[in-house]
């Protein structure tokens, strides 16, 4: 008996049809994995299966009676259970209240929210999943992305799933989220539970699924069995299309001028980081890793000018500008791909065409008039240089799917030229044909005498497309490594932890 059995789902938005005969057959305990380029359709389907949003047609079964939820409390009581892609829990509550969200019942008497029991509740449910550092009353506001996702995480365990759903969650975790998450999903299949499991990472893919369901524009095209299969055919799959075995940089040594383009001396930001000093040439491109809370995601935001150093400076070489804020930052040519895009990188509420062309609207201005034709023109460029699929450029960005959404908040520092490039995960969420060309513009801005600099927990990533690394460890500098042919992640590691 299947566990959950979906058929001939459909689905249009306005006028994009995000689902055509969408169909899929998960077993009981079994760990499906669901790929596909963005906006194949991955987040709608999983959407409609866990009662976020309603089909347009086609019917679903759990364990073969008619399953129909009319929202995310719907499918929880039918044993369902989701973390979405984006952020998934709500400002402006503690960590308890968002674990706890509809469910606030078990903790009332008389009217009454006892919050100390229910505070009690969500600190044994974090405790049992590992989670120790998140405490149950601080506001989730005040918490790490990463952290943010933990809690979601717990969230959908504690109903006790059949079928757990993860969508796109593990590049928006560290390490050790990633061992919590894959270490629950083994439990969950011991148990007999099944789970669907959404990543652009083809190898975690390969590694934890029994099986993968490739998604294109809408439809459920395949699905097979990973024993045996390798990462080259399932991007081909994937894809459609036969693919370069290597998409990284071919070239085997750093390279790059010799002047310096940002100069960071002595940076301190008392609790993250502490005496970081390094220099960014010309034409190169500088990775920074570590992991998730050594440091490295707020070194790139004091970078950027928006989170304040204790001390030490930040320097660009263009007239010696000290840089301790944004706007001077952006005056100095830097730009800036912040990890938690929604939150911090995108104007979700906005077209695609102002989110791309805000950086740069004083190069299409005309006597202090933003020039429509201008403003439409470069838009479309950035758009196409990233193949973003949309309906046009005056799509709201909230209606992107993930990996669009990167790419917007990626495009908009790609079309003001900017000389240096602050990347925070720049890949996160993106498919594999599109990283290809990301990692490819970056080696065209390093010809062009650019910088990039490349936060990424990702170590595969910059082995394959830095000059020199960084490693930071507890907020220092541990290491730098200098582009080698044999430079192996385990080389890296060893001084990460
Ligand atoms: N609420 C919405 N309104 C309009 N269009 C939408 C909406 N949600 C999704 N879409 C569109 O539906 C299509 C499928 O999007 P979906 O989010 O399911 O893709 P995905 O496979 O999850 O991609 P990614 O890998 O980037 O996360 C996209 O073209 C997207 O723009
Ligand atoms: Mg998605």
């Amino acid at each position: 008996m299947s566990l959950l059995r979906v058929e001939n789902i459909d689905k249009t938005f306005v006028t994009t049809r995000a689902l055509k005969n969408a169909a899929i057959i998960v077993e009981e305990g079994e760990i499906r994995g669901l790929v596909g380029e963005n906006g194949s359709g991955k987040s709608t389907l999983v959407s409609i299966v866990s009662g976020i949003i309603r089909p347009d047609g086609g019917r679903m079964f759990k364990n073969e009676t008619a399953y129909a939820p009319e929202s995310v409390l719907d499918a929880g009581r039918e044993k369902i259970g989701i973390v979405v892609q984006e952020m998934g829990t709500i400002d402006g509550l503690t960590v308890a209240a968002n674990l706890f969200l509809g469910e606030e019942r078990l903790f009332k008497r008389f009217g009454l929210l006892n919050t100390a029991n229910m505070n009690r509740r969500s600190l044994e449910v974090l405790h049992r999943y590992g989670i120790v550092n998140i405490q149950p009353d601080a506001d989730i506001g005040a918490l790490t992305f990463e952290d943010r996702k933990l809690v979601e995480f717990a969230k959908a365990l504690y109903i006790d799933p059949d079928l757990l759903i993860v969508d796109e969650t593990t590049t928006a975790l560290s390490h050790h989220g990633r061992e919590i998450l894959f270490s629950e999903l083994k439990r969950l299949k011991k148990k007999k539970r099944s789970v669907i499991f959404i990543s652009h990472d083809l190898g975690e893919v390969i590694e934890h699924c029994d099986s993968v369901t490739v998604m294109k524009d809408g439809e459920t095209v395949d699905t097979v069995s990973t024993r045996g299969l390798n990462e080259h055919d399932l991007k081909e799959l994937m894809v459609g299309r036969e693919l370069q075995h290597t998409y990284y940089r071919e070239d085997t040594e750093a390279s790059y001028e010799e002047e310096v383009i940002l100069r960071v001396e002595n940076l301190t930001l008392n609790g993250a980081y502490y005496d970081v000093s390094f220099e960014l040439h010309r034409g190169e491109i500088l990775g920074i890793g570590g992991l998730t809370n050594c440091g490295m995601h707020l070194l790139g935001k004091t970078l950027f000018g928006l989170k304040p150093a204790t001390s030490g400076s930040v320097e660009v070489s263009d007239g010696n500008k000290r840089i301790t804020n944004y706007v001077d930052a952006i005056a100095g040519g830097i730009g800036y791909l912040p990890k938690n895009r929604d939150q911090e990188g995108l104007m979700l509420l906005s077209s695609i065409r102002e989110n791309i062309c805000l950086p740069s609207l004083s190069s299409i201005q005309k006597r202090g008039f933003i020039s429509p034709s201008k403003e439409r023109k470069l838009a479309q460029y950035g758009a196409e240089q990233l193949s973003i699929k949309m309906s046009s450029i005056n799509q709201l960005c909230l209606y992107l799917s993930g990996g669009n959404k990167q790419k917007v908040a990626l495009s908009k520092w790609l079309v003001k030229d900017s000389d240096i490039l602050i990347l925070d995960c720049p890949t996160r969420g993106i498919d594999v044909a599109v990283k290809a060309s990301i990692y490819g513009l970056m080696q065209e801005l390093k010809k062009e005498g650019k910088a990039v600099l490349v936060i990424s927990e990702e170590l595969q990533e910059l082995i394959g497309v830095s000059d020199r690394i960084i490693v930071l460890k507890a907020g220092r500098v541990k290491k730098i490594f200098e582009r080698r042919k044999d430079l192996t992640e385990e080389e890296i590691i060893h001084f990460m932890i």
